[in-house]
């Protein structure tokens, strides 16, 4: 093939878009209905988890020294990995007088207590028993029966990603004063895309909703925003594949196949009155671009950009998932 007609076949990331001012946008208000999305919440709300919850990225738990300590759901959890890689979980306190393990050390794959030197391998002990995890190799998952209470799954429901060679992942993690069903509604309103992040989306109509028909899915055209007049077009479908995850593939434009899951993990316990949840949220990248492989080789410097930016629409959408718990707990909520 000629460089000519290889440059013809290119097609450029990035396209050149007019901004409209922030008001001269379509209101959206009208198609965002309150019972769309309550009905989407529902059916996400009733689908199994088998008491599976995302914990953190599988990163976070890598270090052999020392353990990675987690509440969830009001329980407290200590990770760590065994002498083969093998991750190990159970409850944070120690079994002897209660210290807190997260802030023990790990040698040769033992869990070793601080304050008198108990040793836990991660197999039962005195009363300390482990619970079931699992690392999808971007997330760690802790299943806590006594706090589900669904049927347990032997595996959690982790949704499909691009090839791990071929991807580049980044999970960013925050936290607000709501519970796991607020962060869910916000992802399941696509609407408010272009007017709540003007400085992040572009022209953002929403293509097709649950009420369509089809695989209980909300698809929507936008343009990621680059720098002021350049942006990325894409066609983004959200589902919820369980109660507290939902995931945007990208199915057409650039970096089509890649995803984001976001994921809602209860720190408090259930019918906390103050609830705080956990935002972990995992961008997999993919693109079958050339210039792809480069990203690749950059990951290491590409993930904190990529975790900003994940930040930097989460201080907004946990503002909106807080905004919504406050009205739902006072009994204020229009929805
Ligand atoms: S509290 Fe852990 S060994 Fe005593
Ligand atoms: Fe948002």
């Amino acid at each position: 093939m000629s460089g000519r007609r290889r440059r013809t076949t290119w097609t450029p990331p990035l396209r050149l878009r007019r901004t409209p001012r922030w008001e001269g946008q379509t209101p959206t208000w009208r198609q965002a209905r309150p019972a769309v999305i309550a009905g989407a919440l529902k059916r996400a709300a009733a689908r199994p988890s088998g008491n599976w919850y995302v914990v953190g990225s599988s990163r976070a738990t890598l270090a052999r020294d020392r353990p990675y300590g987690r509440t969830v759901a009001g329980v407290e959890v200590v990770l760590w990995r065994s002498q083969d890689g093998t991750l190990r979980a159970g409850p944070g306190e120690c079994p002897h007088l209660g210290a807190p393990l997260r802030d023990s050390r790990v040698t040769c794959g033992t869990l070793r207590c601080h304050w008198h030197g108990l040793a836990l391998d991660g197999t039962p002990f005195a009363g300390w028993e482990p619970y079931p995890v699992h690392d999808d190799g971007v997330l760690v998952w802790v299943r806590l029966d006594a706090v589900g209470g669904e049927p347990p799954l032997e595996h959690p429901v982790v949704p499909v990603r691009p090839e791990g060679a071929g991807a580049v992942d980044a999970v960013f993690t925050g936290a607000g004063r709501c519970e796991p069903e607020d962060v869910v509604a916000n992802r399941l309103d696509p609407w408010h895309g272009s007017w709540f992040h003007p400085y992040a989306f572009v022209g953002l109509e929403v293509a097709g909703t649950p009420e369509d028909g089809g695989d209980d899915a909300f698809a929507v055209d936008v343009s990621f925003k680059v720098a002021r007049r350049l942006v990325v077009p894409v066609r983004a479908v959200f589902t919820a594949p369980g109660p507290r995850t939902v995931v945007m593939h990208i199915t057409d434009g650039e970096g089509a196949g890649s995803v984001v899951e976001t994921h809602a993990t209860p720190l408090t316990a259930p019918g906390a009155t103050d609830p705080r949840t956990a935002v972990v949220e995992a961008v997999v990248a993919s693109s079958d671009r050339r210039g792809f492989a480069l990203a690749r080789a950059a990951a290491p410097a590409l993930r904190p950009l990529m975790r900003r930016t994940a930040g930097r629409l989460w201080r907004d959408d946990l503002a909106y998932a807080e905004r919504r718990w406050s009205l739902r707990s006072t009994g204020r909520f229009p929805g």
